[in-house]
């Protein structure tokens, strides 16, 4: 990296002819504006770096013939187009013309960030939008959001108010995105980008990855391809509802535009009031989707979740162990038997709380964060004290943003729940879930005072899973006044966030799990404030390969948690040896997720021996371990694979997942990527089960040959004949000598 690209975030041109074009510069890549004074503000180019641009590459740039698309389009002078804002001035005017009245570049200097704001004025109504453009030192990430502020004397009413909008030039490009439900999260489907409007929408609320993700990745040349080709990245980080256009047009167009879902949301901006929409994070790599992925990975390791640089403790979470079963005998067995295995954290699932009202199953209690001494007669503490007698950390569930009918909370607060106005109140899971309304003031210094009393209380209390799940079925606030219903999604996802901020400030040491119906909250709207997110509901290890090779499109393996979990599992009722759903769990971050007593001597023997080894050679590559994936599941070739490697290329763990076993059915031999062709890496297998140890164990051969050739992978196993199955995985580490 040259250190030019370090320093040169921004530069506004001196030469007289381009002296308005803004470079937007990472280490690797650019984003050229036209900034003229008194015009409208252009996006010339985002690409790879040009460090030539603000002199003959701009200039070429311009005569290239191609027209510039407006930067952040606006509704009403060019009204054939999608636009990214759209607003009815007070007197019914529907028009922008905003042109460019200001360049600005400020510094954060804890993060060394540099911010480029361009301000747009409209140039008859006193209404203004700041177009920002943020980029990190050394991190190919450029985010990109608005501020709209209200100048004029009455309200303004936004009708379209994007994050951000890019045009890409058509050729054979191709969207790669995720969708998907619960027990089926991120699900990655490729597609080419045809005419017309291809919309990518959440609605539910609360959650926002189930259904559809909020990132997405464009492949400009043609089919995606791992590691070769041109890649754009979109990520929205927000956590409420969105929708991403891309709209491609007649012409040489496609036009991606990404923001808050306006549906249902006009927003009424009072005078004087700046409205400040959530960032769109883009990325451009020439390595393919893998290169755009390890930019994504980079940048939210350094920026996006919480205590990125600390190695994740393995946990026991007891859902699927004990489901709403909680007492002390069982809890403490757990604790006892977590760490024995050399696990570090005991978390207690959904069941522990309700006085009046018990929490047996989910159709009552929530709101009651009292614990229920008639199943814990010692209380949290009592299991404090027993898993740091054990010599291991304890958490806890909690699903603060909800209640229940049957709940002592919604019997004293009626007027904190989200609901219809005037028709019947639509409820959520177990037939009586509401959510509470964090657009009242009120209400979000009762979440804050959830879990600021949890954790005053009981400071041994070292994680949190925070739980959602329930959409918002009902559109209805009991606090915002009448004419500001339509603010009901934003102000909830407001308030959420000030909730949250007050948490991570008061207790930035806690690690908090992002969980929502199990997926239903991977973004990057959230997660600032949490360390990981669950995947899934679904830990089905076979599934899981799919739903995490997804998910690693956008986010890093430590983000993800991932559980060893029983067989046959309780969703898919599937079949599948310890040592497959180790292999499968030991690739992000590990945790377990069933009742170890129900483990055989031989599992127990495992599962202890993965979790020492995931610490020793797993956990401190996937730290900041840049991903390769290898053979994707979608390809078909029965296998899937992947790797992380150390940015200093000492160190790798490789995946191998067999998917599918037919006799005499082949999966191609797994080339290897990212790591030093010069160096020499020994291979170790872990979680190693055959009587005899691989061919290559032990031994060392060259970064070259590894990625040139591969190691030849056995589909089964060297063991006793009853004890085959037709599952198959392996996992290598890698160190340079
Ligand atoms: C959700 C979560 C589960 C579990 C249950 C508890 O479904 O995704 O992991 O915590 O709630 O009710």
């Amino acid at each position: 990296m040259k250190a030019l690209n370090l320093i040169a975030a921004f530069v506004l041109c001196t030469l007289p002819a381009f002296a308005e074009s803004v470079h937007i510069a990472t280490p690797n890549t650019s984003m050229v504006l036209d900034a003229t004074r008194g015009k409208h503000l252009k996006n010339i180019y985002y690409g790879s770096r040009l460090d030539d641009a603000l002199a003959s590459d701009v200039k070429a740039l311009k005569s290239s013939g191609l027209s510039a698309m407006e930067a952040y389009p606006q509704y009403g002078l060019m009204n054939n187009r999608e636009a990214a804002i759209g607003v009815i001035h007070a007197d019914g005017s529907m028009t922008l013309d905003m042109i460019v009245d200001a360049v600005k570049e400020s510094t954060d200097k804890k993060t060394g960030a540099k911010t480029v704001t361009v301000t747009l004025k409209d140039s008859y109504y006193p209404f203004t939008v700041d177009v920002n453009y943020r980029t990190y030192p050394a991190l190919d990430v450029i985010e990109t959001w608005t501020a709209i502020t209200n100048g004029e004397k009455e309200t303004v009413r936004l009708q379209q108010f994007d994050s951000g909008y890019l045009p890409v030039r058509r050729g054979d490009v191709w969207l790669s995105h995720l969708y998907g439900a619960q027990l089926n999260e991120g699900h990655l489907t490729h597609e080419p980008l045809t005419p017309g409007m291809k919309v990518i929408v959440n609605r539910d609320g609360i959650r926002n990855s189930h259904t559809a993700h909020s990132e997405i990745m464009l492949s400009l040349d043609g089919k995606p391809r791992e590691t070769e080709g041109r890649v754009i990245g979109a990520a929205l980080c927000y956590s409420g509802n969105y929708k991403l256009r891309i709209d491609t047009d007649q012409h040489a167009w496609h036009h991606v535009f990404a923001g808050i879902d306006p549906d249902n949301s006009e927003y009424i901006l009072s005078p004087g009031e700046t409205f400040v929409t959530p960032e769109l994070a883009l990325t451009y790599s020439t390595e393919g989707t893998g290169g755009a992925s390890r930019n994504y990975h980079r940048w939210a390791r350094n920026h996006k979740f919480a205590h990125a640089d600390v190695p994740r403790k393995v946990l026991l979470n007891s859902w699927e162990g004990v489901y709403f079963n909680i007492d002390e005998d069982g809890m403490t067995r757990m604790i006892k038997d977590m760490a024995d295995l050399g696990g570090e954290l005991f978390v207690m699932d959904d069941g522990w709380f309700g006085d009046k009202y018990p929490r047996n199953n989910s159709k009552g209690s929530l709101g009651d964060w009292v614990v229920d001494t008639r199943k814990l007669p010692h209380g949290i503490q009592g299991l404090i004290d027993t898993a740091k007698a054990n010599g291991i950390e304890f958490g806890i569930w909690i699903e603060p943003e909800m209640t229940n009918v049957q709940s002592e909370l919604y019997e004293k607060h009626p007027d904190w729940v989200l609901k219809p106005l005037n028709h019947k109140t639509v409820y959520g899971r177990g037939g009586g879930q509401m959510i509470l309304d964090l657009a009242n003031p009120e209400v979000q210094e009762h979440v804050f005072t959830i879990v600021d009393t949890l954790l005053t209380k009981y400071p041994g209390i070292d994680y949190i899973k925070w739980d959602a799940n329930m959409a918002v079925r009902n559109h209805g606030s009991q606090y915002l006044a009448p004419d500001r219903q339509s603010h009901l999604y934003i102000e909830y996802h407001k308030g959420l966030r000030k909730v949250l901020e007050r948490i991570r400030a008061k207790y930035p040491d806690v690690t908090i799990q992002n969980c929502a119906s199990g997926g239903g909250r991977a973004n990057y709207g959230l997660m600032p404030y949490f360390d990981e997110f669950w995947v899934s509901d679904n830990t089905d290890a076979k599934q899981r390969v799919w739903l995490q090779w997804g998910d690693s499109y956008f986010f890093p393996p430590t983000l993800m948690a991932s559980h060893i979990s029983a067989s046959p599992d309780h969703h898919s009722y599937r079949f599948a040896p310890m040592k497959y759903r180790i292999d499968v769990a030991m690739s992000g971050r590990l945790g377990v997720e069933m009742q170890p007593v129900q483990m055989t001597p031989e599992e127990r023997k495992m599962v202890r021996n993965a979790i020492a080894e995931y610490k020793q050679y797993v956990r401190p590559v996937l730290i900041d371990g840049d991903i390769y994936r290898l053979l994707a599941p979608e390809e078909g070739h029965n296998a899937a694979s992947l790797m992380y490697v150390t940015p200093q290329k000492d160190r790798a763990v490789f995946y191998w997942w067999k998917l599918e076993q037919y006799q005499n059915q082949h999966a191609p031999r797994v080339r290897m990527a990212g790591l030093d062709p010069k160096r020499k890496y020994v291979i170790r297998e872990l979680n190693r089960i055959d009587s005899k140890p691989l061919s290559f164990e032990g031994k060392a051969f060259s970064g070259k040959f590894l990625m040139d050739n591969g190691l030849e992978i056995p589909y089964g196993y060297n063991v006793p004949k009853d004890d085959r199955n037709d599952f198959g995985s392996r996992v290598l580490y890698l160190e340079a000598q």
